[in-house]
């Protein structure tokens, strides 16, 4: 698959926490407004399997995890995150939601706490587009090293633009990058590629203009290829 130019990364790792901290009350408005579409079509590209071990990198204020809890009650499901802010809002929505049977805590995604092929599943949605192009294998490595064999990847981020109208979103995040959290269009796909996952497929999702891509990959090692 071709790489297409991506913009540079402008929120260095050492201002996510910062940066996030006082998005974490106003996330929901505009993920819920312009991110649902995308995140639908992750959770059910994710396919999870009552009973299944997931884990979701980057939870943030935990509106997709609340759907992986309730698709997997006899399973385990973890989350993490770097920023606290952000972790409290998913522990109260998750805790709201009834479930016992998780964990959520802080960490990082370019070195995870859990030990190699533990999980089934890893959902991933809306920090790629944060990385530097130059993160994309080494996290996506990690990703891997945490799934068991044949165990999927889901990643769902604010895409580059394919449509005149998407590139209002460019715009702002040219203008002022913390206005979108300091995300970018990426594409990853290529990447999954690069970092040895198979079946990899890509799809793109636009909602209010705002332009997004769910992306599938596959840990080689169990079932066909
Ligand atoms: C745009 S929010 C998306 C949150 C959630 N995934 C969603 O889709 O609603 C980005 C999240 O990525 C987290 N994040 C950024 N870099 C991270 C890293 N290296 N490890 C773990 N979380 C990270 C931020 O703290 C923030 O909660």
């Amino acid at each position: 698959m071709q790489k297409p130019p991506l913009l540079p990364a402008r929120l260095p790792k050492s201002q996510v926490q910062q940066t996030y901290t006082w998005i974490a009350p106003v996330h929901d408005l505009l993920a819920v407004l312009v991110e649902a579409k995308a995140r639908r079509l992750g959770l059910q590209w994710a396919d999870v399997q009552d009973g299944e071990t997931v884990l979701e990198v980057a939870v943030g204020t935990g509106l997709s995890f609340r759907h992986l809890l309730a698709q997997n009650p006899t399973g385990w499901t973890e989350g993490v995150d770097l920023t606290p802010a952000m972790l409290r809002f998913a522990e109260r929505r998750a805790a709201r939601a009834g479930h016992a049977n998780y964990r959520l805590q802080l960490g990082d995604a370019y070195d995870l706490p859990f030990e190699d092929d533990t999980f089934d599943l890893v959902l991933n949605s809306y920090m790629f587009d944060m990385l530097p192009e130059g993160d994309f294998v080494p996290v996506l490595r990690e990703f891997g090293r945490v799934l068991k064999p044949g165990g999927r990847l889901v990643q769902v981020n604010m895409a580059p633009g394919e449509h005149p109208y998407n590139s209002i979103w460019e715009m702002i995040y040219r203008l002022h990058p913390p206005l979108l959290g300091g995300c970018r269009g990426v594409a990853t796909a290529p990447f999954l590629e690069e970092a040895a996952f198979t079946k990899v497929r890509r799809r793109f999702v636009s909602q209010w203009t705002f332009p997004s891509e769910v992306v599938y990959g596959k840990k080689p090692g169990r079932g066909p290829e």
